[in-house]
């Protein structure tokens, strides 16, 4: 068995595989079907310092290979979370790791500031790039200043590991991953969802009730696979890729283009147990080609 263990900054996972956020509930909901702790990290549901309804339905629809969603990171807050959830999953045998989202970058650094105090949460992943919410959200992951402000808010009042999630809706992604670093953010993931639509011509109105929705699934990868090779070249810090995950052999593409690690979301939905189907898979690879550590593919692009 090859060693399978890689750092996110000082965040240590036993291997590659995390789950991708929005897409795995807080684990708890997959713990009858796999077992958590054969993650690498798992990245809870997004969570923002006031609760959110969401946005109406229909929230969600099918497209060729892959999947429209605007669910708008519908959650009871910070506070629930941290008085209701987080005893619930602070023993799990993994990274727990939450994903942040807010308006303003003071509302970003306070909600940090409250996880910042949770023990067993080792990381946050701040999502800049969420396209379904009108307030803040991907507005901050499309310019290197938005970008900027909310990662050097958040650094001042969070201490441990920081991942800032990427939008891909940008010109240059490789600019922003670049700002993020320079503010002190210790990874960079990407990508979040590509802004799309779909319309029922029958109606003669979009299948989402917001209109526009995040696309996610295998037809994004190549998008994605793309930014990570750009970002990876561009950036000191370890880049976490996603996006169209599916098989082991997705996750060593990434691997490849200058990931460090991986996130599966989208594939959850069709399999439950994706995630740990892909850790055996990239092991049984790296046995196959007689490499005894997954740094000897990581970025070997
Ligand atoms: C239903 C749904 C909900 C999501 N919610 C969030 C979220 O709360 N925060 C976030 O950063 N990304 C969210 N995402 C984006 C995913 O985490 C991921 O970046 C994206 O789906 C691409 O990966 P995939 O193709 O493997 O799904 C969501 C995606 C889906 C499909």
């Amino acid at each position: 068995m090859a060693d399978l263990r890689v750092n996110i900054g000082a965040l240590a996972l036993k291997n590659p595989v995390m789950t991708a956020s929005g897409t795995f509930g807080y684990g708890l909901e997959f713990a009858d079907l796999i077992p958590l702790d054969g993650l690498g990290g798992i990245i809870v549901k997004g969570t923002t310092l006031k609760p959110r309804e969401g946005n109406d339905y229909p929230r969600m629809a099918e497209t060729a290979s892959g999947m429209l969603n605007c669910v708008g990171l519908q959650n009871k807050g910070v506070d629930y979370f941290c008085e209701h959830i987080y005893p619930q999953i602070k023993d799990i045998d993994t990274n727990m790791i939450v994903n942040v989202s807010g308006s303003s970058p003071e509302d970003y650094a306070e909600c940090a500031a409250r996880i910042d105090a949770l023990e067993n949460i080792p990381a946050i992943e701040l999502n800049i790039s969420c396209p379904n919410v009108k307030d803040g959200g991907m507005a901050f992951g499309t310019t290197c200043q938005g970008a900027e402000s909310v990662v050097k808010a958040v650094r001042e009042r969070y201490h441990k590991t920081l991942i800032v999630k990427l939008s891909p809706n940008v010109t240059n992604i490789a600019d922003i991953a670049k700002a993020c670093e320079a503010q002190g953010a210790d990874s960079v993931s990407l990508i979040n969802t590509l802004m799309g639509m779909a319309i029922d011509i029958e109606r003669r109105k979009s299948l989402l009730s917001i209109g526009t929705g995040g696309l996610s699934g295998p037809c994004v990868k190549p998008v994605a696979l793309r930014m990570v090779w750009q970002v990876a070249k561009a950036v000191n810090i370890p880049v976490v890729g996603l996006g169209g995950i599916t098989t082991a052999t997705d996750a060593i593409e990434f691997l490849m283009a200058g990931a460090t690690a991986i996130e599966i979301g989208t594939a959850n939905f069709l399999d439950p147990a994706v995630t740990i189907k892909v850790r055996d898979g990239i092991n049984e690879w790296l046995d196959a080609h007689g490499c005894k550590d997954i740094h000897e593919i990581i970025g070997c692009l």
